[in-house]
């Protein structure tokens, strides 16, 4: 099987070479790789000879591949995929841009959910296979027994979401955040005797400052949040709230039927993991011993975590969770409103489940 992959050198792209290495995945394709700005020049390393980098635009050498793995971004998916299916190509397009999930012709894919939906859409002829929203699919991958279920009335995530979902340069810019607000206050941090308010005033200066580095998210994020997450909707919801429930149910194959799933998306200050708290309506009284053996036998990274606090504070953050496939869902408990409210918190790496690992995986489903 020969696969192109574009934007490989990108944040998800690096990520998805890493986790292909790391599953010896390359040897068994024939990878070509491709770029936007440097033709003829050296592919990466992945252990066995790989031909001169191809121009990502030329639509011939594009169709000569079974298959194409993109994470270059929408921009590209719209300039290029139209030409290239119009040119009578007919092979598998994988991409980690959103620019075609919502397609009828496309299937949203994380396998370890979906996987059905999945050996259906290749068995109707689907060519078409994109990666999720990454809060949506690591919203699935940690509750994912739930749905299976049917368990499952509606759900309100209220989220956390790391700087790396903006990009790469906009975790750069969080540090740089955070290293501004350091400064600013050196001298009086190093003396014990100084007062905190004289340090608060003089941090709150600084994040209002001209002087503060917001050019990528136009924001403080460092000591702050930020409540809005992609563009805004006509109905009030961001773009980031409405792909809660359009891509959930198109992953699990029941848009026509659809689940309700709502709440509020924010920024916070993390590197590279998202978190959400999810309120849960059941529809039936389900007892929290059989929740937590349907959660963790639902997959093998969704992990549950008791809800006793030491616990909790070791294993379900951002920092126990990052650079790793593991999807922690914890603080289970029913909650005032009654006893099908369910109370949940899960914690996963964005650029793994969130990004990378379900395209890699629907690489390997078609190899195999
Ligand atoms: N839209 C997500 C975010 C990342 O901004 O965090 C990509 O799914």
């Amino acid at each position: 099987m020969r696969v192109g992959f574009v934007g490989w050198r990108g944040m998800v792209g690096s990520v998805l070479m890493e986790r292909m290495l790391a599953e010896n995945d390359f040897a068994d394709i024939e990878p070509v790789f491709f770029t936007t700005s440097n033709v003829g020049g050296q592919g990466p390393a992945i252990g066995k000879d790989i031909p001169a980098l191809k121009d990502a635009r030329d639509i011939k050498q594009l169709a000569t591949l079974d298959a194409i793995v993109s994470c270059q971004g929408g921009d590209y998916t719209k300039s290029v995929f139209a030409d290239l299916r119009a040119s009578g190509w007919n092979g598998y397009w994988i991409d980690a841009a959103s620019s075609l999930r919502m397609s009828k012709d496309a299937i949203i894919v994380l396998d370890p959910v979906n996987q059905n939906v999945i050996k259906d859409g290749l068995t109707n002829g689907v060519k078409n296979f994109i990666g999720g929203n990454c809060t949506v699919s690591l919203m699935l991958m940690g509750l994912g027994g739930l749905f299976k279920e049917d368990l499952i009335e509606w759900v309100s995530a209220m989220t956390y979401q790391a700087a790396s979902g903006a990009g790469a340069q906009n975790m750069r810019e969080l540090i740089s955040q955070m290293g501004s607000l350091r400064d600013a206050v050196a001298p009086e941090l190093a003396d014990p005797a100084s007062a905190i308010l004289d340090i608060d005033r003089k941090i709150a200066d600084a994040m209002r400052s001209g002087e503060f580095p917001t050019d990528q998210f136009g924001h403080p994020l460092a000591g702050s949040l930020l409540p809005f997450i992609d563009t805004q909707l006509d109905n009030g919801q961001s773009r980031e709230e409405w792909k809660g429930q359009a891509e959930t149910n198109k992953i699990l194959g029941r848009s026509d039927s659809p689940i309700a799933i709502d709440g509020t998306c924010v920024r916070i200050g993390a590197m590279r993991c998202h978190s959400q708290a999810l309120t849960i309506k059941l529809k039936q009284d389900v007892p929290l011993t059989e929740v937590e053996s349907i959660l963790s036998e639902a997959n093998e990274w969704a992990k549950f975590v008791p809800n006793d606090r030491d616990i909790t504070l070791r294993e379900l953050t951002p920092t126990k969770v990052t650079g790793t496939l593991s999807v922690p869902v914890g603080r289970l408990r029913k909650m005032n409103m009654g006893p099908e409210y369910l109370n949940a918190f899960t914690v996963g790496d964005q650029l793994l489940w969130g990004a990378a690992e379900p395209l890699r995986r629907m690489l390997r489903i078609l190899i195999e």
